[in-house]
């Protein structure tokens, strides 16, 4: 039978997704001063559960407090907040849907207003303008050690709370994603060096969640189908670590790409990246990854979703009913219309918006979106009209109250 967006999904694990839609990770920065979480992110994830998707992924949820996406992320260290978890999971699964947690450690990625010595595999700085990332130390063996234990606590600390599976974060630019990059990761110990050596943390970290929870629960991971850098994390590096993966007993794979020193997950292309003809088929227009998501779901044993682009219905039934993926990850329109997967599937939309293509300045896209979010937090309408620079703005103001708060806890 054709596979829609309406077909159902089994994982290795023997869960089942109802569709083929899911709501991809997007950071909310909702938590409170002790980065717990709040009724905020209930409202927020009631309306996602309600909005039809499958499969609802949480923003990235901190093992560390001390080193953190944003100021406002959920952290997992001992910091309490239990039951303010289990109504989180509560609220986010009211309609029967799939919810996972996607758990992070930003590494070097942890802004300067959140931590001045973040760490990395290596002491290598970030390649970006301005001074919003402290250059970071390289781990010790017992930092590595540390870390993997961290996800595995929070793995189990999910599901004990009511989640119903896990996703680790391994793509964008974040910690395992440096682990994995010959860029960013010099390290001439077990964790370093061949790529073999550079996957075995992303191979523990799997390993350890597996060991915390158990064989039916689900474990996702999310991996940059490239760095797209020179000398970075390439396709070839991904088929192979994909096919580890599978070793893992991973139950879903999310192809995304890039890192904040090259935002192709967001559309942006790399230097020298041709566009796909504008004569191309509506998925290849649409969907950033999928000439790559064809190769690497090859050697995949496990389904894969991809995520970045996709907008209308017609291009990904078009590319599940071709069998390059197994599911469709939705990020931007999710931030404004939380019901678009019921919509699609009605019939009553053919497609989802491009929001970021009008917001001006485009530099102000990702403030826009969080916007977005918090106003749903909030109860609020959203604000689909918002001009960028007031988005800026609000944004700016929010982060540093935020940072304010966390300095005084
Ligand atoms: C506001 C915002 C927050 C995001 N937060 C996360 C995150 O916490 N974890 C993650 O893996 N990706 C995150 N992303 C990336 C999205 O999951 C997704 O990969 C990206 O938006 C591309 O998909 P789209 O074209 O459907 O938006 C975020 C994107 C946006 C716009």
């Amino acid at each position: 039978m054709r596979v829609t967006i309406e077909s159902p999904l089994a994982l290795p694990c023997g869960a089942i997704i109802a569709n083929r839609l899911c709501k991809a990770a997007l950071t909310e920065g909702l938590a409170d001063d002790m980065n717990r979480a709040t009724p905020r992110l209930e409202r927020l994830y009631r309306a996602w559960s309600e909005g039809g998707a499958g499969l609802v992924i949480t923003g990235n949820v901190q093992v560390d407090r001390r080193y953190l996406e944003r100021p406002g992320n959920v952290v997992i260290d001992g910091n309490g907040g239990l039951d303010a978890l289990r109504a989180y999971a509560r609220a986010g699964t009211a309609a029967g849907n799939h919810l996972w947690m996607q758990i992070n450690h930003p590494g070097r990625q942890t802004p300067v207003h959140v931590c001045t010595e973040p760490v990395a595999p290596s002491a290598v700085a970030l390649k970006l303008p301005g001074d919003q990332y402290a250059a970071p130390r390289a781990m010790s063996e017992a930092e590595v050690l540390d870390a993997i234990a961290r996800f595995a606590r929070v793995a189990a600390t999910a599901r004990d709370c009511g989640f119903t599976g896990i996703q680790v974060h391994a793509a964008h630019g974040y910690l395992i994603s440096q682990f994995l990059s010959p860029l960013v990761n010099q390290r001439t110990d077990r964790w370093g060096g061949s790529l073999e050596n550079r996957a075995s943390f992303l191979r523990e970290v799997v390993r350890a969640c597996r060991a915390a929870t158990s064989a039916d629960f689900p474990i996702g991971v999310k991996l940059n189908s490239s760095d797209f850098q020179q000398g970075g994390f390439s396709t070839e590096d991904c088929v192979q670590v994909v096919r580890w993966l599978g070793e893992e007993g991973v139950d879903l794979l999310e192809l995304s790409g890039g890192s904040y020193e090259q935002p192709s997950m967001m559309g942006v292309r790399a230097k020298g990246e041709a566009a796909p003809p504008v004569a191309d088929s509506t998925r290849r227009r649409e969907a950033y990854f999928l000439d790559y998501a064809r190769t690497i779901r090859a050697v995949a044993t496990m389904p894969v979703m991809v995520t970045g682009g996709f907008r209308s219905r017609a291009a990904m039934d078009e590319a599940l009913a071709d069998g390059q993926l197994d599911m469709i990850g939705l990020g931007r329109p999710m931030c404004v219309d939380t019901d678009l997967p019921n919509r699609l599937m009605s019939g009553e939309w053919a497609q989802g918006e491009s929001y970021e293509r009008r917001i001006d300045p485009p530099r102000a896209g990702l403030a826009w979106f969080c916007i977005q979010l918090m106003n749903i937090g909030d109860g609020l309408a959203p604000e689909r009209e918002l001009a960028g620079a007031q988005a800026i703005e609000r944004y700016a103001r929010s982060e540093a109250d935020a940072a304010r708060g966390l300095r005084g806890r």
